[in-house]
């Protein structure tokens, strides 16, 4: 066998819709690094068919569970370490939905149905996946879960509503169960905190592409892609992150360390003042 960072190395990748997605692109490095995994999606994500393509490019198949039901996430882990033949070494929550975005509702006038629904799913769903994990021990010493996040969780981007709440939340959990899934079986638990990516759940942020242009000009390296995001989670998946636990990681460029760059400066017409 080739070498790779990820042999031997089983997984569930959550959260692959079509070619734009993050979990799309995590899967395909996933497969070239020499892991064997199994994708999943919520039933009525999978009706669109795209994921099946991707099972076929990556050997694999589709088991479909709504992150929000307990009984769905059971059987998922259940089938899946079957599947793969032994515990897994890695998760990818790549999960993110709200429906007071999809609806447009201002922040100001949020649906708390609506909001509820945003929190389990975006945020509560990987307490659960962890949860579940931890009680059927599914998860191998020393295995790495991430989790996908936006840097709203920690600054205000108007549009990104309640989604902002949720991300603090999955944050969180990413530190709480970190702590005791460390203590109890040495297991990893971080967040990557991505730059404004091109993709379904991404775009259907209004004003998506301003702020998309923004996080370009602000950050020194630019935005990061989904495919360099899929390397970093191989990263963190493999054996050369051990000790990286209960963190949030900025992956973006440099978005989150820069106050002004002097593109937006010029932009802004302030440059005369130099
Ligand atoms: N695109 C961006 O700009 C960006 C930036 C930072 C973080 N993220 C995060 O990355 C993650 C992946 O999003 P993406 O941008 O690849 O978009 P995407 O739309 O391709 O992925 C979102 C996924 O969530 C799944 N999902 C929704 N409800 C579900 C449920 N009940 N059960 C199971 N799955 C469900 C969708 O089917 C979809 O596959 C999300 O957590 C998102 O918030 C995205």
């Amino acid at each position: 066998m080739a070498y790779g960072l990820l042999n031997n190395k089983r997984g569930i990748i959550f959260g692959a819709l079509d070619e734009s997605s993050i979990a799309w692109k995590v899967a395909e490095r996933c497969f070239e690094e020499g892991a064997k995994f199994t994708l999943t999606n919520a039933p009525i994500a999978m009706r669109m068919g795209a994921i099946n393509r991707l099972a076929e490019k990556c050997q694999t198949e589709v088991i479909g569970a709504d992150a929000t039901s307990t009984d769905d996430l059971e059987k998922l882990i259940d089938q899946s370490t079957e599947v793969l033949n032994g515990k897994l070494d890695f998760i990818l929550h790549s999960i993110g939905m709200s429906p007071n975005v999809r609806k447009s509702r201002p922040y100001t006038e949020l649906s708390y149905e609506f909001f509820l629904k945003t929190l389990d799913i975006s945020a509560i769903s990987f307490h659960k996946v962890l949860q579940i994990a931890y009680k059927k021990d599914a998860i191998t010493e020393w295995g790495s879960v991430v989790g996908l996040t936006y840097i709203a969780a920690q600054r205000t981007f108007p549009s990104y509503s309640d989604m902002a709440e949720a991300k603090a939340t999955l944050e969180s959990i990413a530190r709480s169960f970190g702590y005791h899934y460390g203590k109890h079986k040495k297991v990893r638990v971080n967040t990557i905190s991505q730059s404004p990516t091109w993709t379904t759940a991404g775009s259907g942020v209004k004003g998506f592409d301003t702020f998309f242009k923004y996080a370009d000009v602000l950050s020194p390296l630019g935005n990061a892609s989904a495919e360099s995001c899929a390397n970093y989670c191989v990263f963190l998946f493999s054996d050369l992150s051990r000790m990286i636990t209960m963190q949030n990681l900025y992956h973006d460029g440099g978005f989150s360390s820069v106050g002004v760059s002097e593109e937006i400066m010029k932009m802004l017409g302030m440059q005369e003042n130099e």
